[in-house]
């Protein structure tokens, strides 16, 4: 497939909020939680980009950098950094908005990798990305350094 798509064709935001229903024993948000909203948030970027039913492959690199709490709303910013033949990275940022002050916090990153299925259920090519801007071209570049630096250490494991 030579089809081009840049990010911004495909990038998408949610916006949830802290329920005591989805707390861990902190009071805080339950990490699970978050986890089940990027892998949506994914699932929507690379479903938008390929026009396929997606699978999820791989969620190597996440990183729970603040937590958040009950009544205080999360955003879910996620867009896609590359693709392969059949697969795509997304990469997903979460922040916690206090509704009360305004204030964003960044709480959550995330890299996944989808892979999109024909009607047969096999891999599928997909468009190439066409990073257009400065933020698009940095996440394309690290995009690939993380896939590759992932293919040697699998290769280096027995
Ligand atoms: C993902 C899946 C379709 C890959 O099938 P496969 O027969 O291994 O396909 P291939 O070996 O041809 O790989 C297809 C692509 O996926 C990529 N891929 C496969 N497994 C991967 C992994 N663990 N991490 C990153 N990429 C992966 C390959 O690199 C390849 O990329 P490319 O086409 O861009 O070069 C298959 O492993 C699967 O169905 N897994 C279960 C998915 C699932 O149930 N997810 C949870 C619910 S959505």
């Amino acid at each position: 497939m030579s089809v081009l798509k840049s990010p911004s064709e495909s990038q998408i935001q949610m916006r949830e909020m802290v329920m005591p229903g989805d707390t861990n024993i902190h009071g805080t948000i339950f990490g699970g939680k978050i986890m089940a909203w990027i892998d949506i948030a994914g699932a929507m970027v690379a479903t938008k980009h390929c026009n396929n039913p997606v699978v999820t492959a791989n969620i190597s690199d996440i990183d729970f950098i603040s937590p958040i709490k009950v009544g205080h709303h999360v955003i879910i910013k996620a867009s896609i950094n590359y693709a392969g033949k059949s697969s795509m990275v997304i990469g997903v940022k979460v922040e916690s908005e206090n509704p009360y002050t305004g204030k964003v916090r960044t709480t959550t990153k995330a890299y996944l990798t989808f892979v999109a299925l024909d009607e047969f259920g096999k891999p599928v090519a997909v468009p190439k990305v066409d990073p257009k801007t400065e933020d698009d071209k940095r996440r394309f570049e690290n995009a690939k350094k993380r896939k590759e630096a992932k293919r040697s250490l699998d290769a280096s494991l027995s």
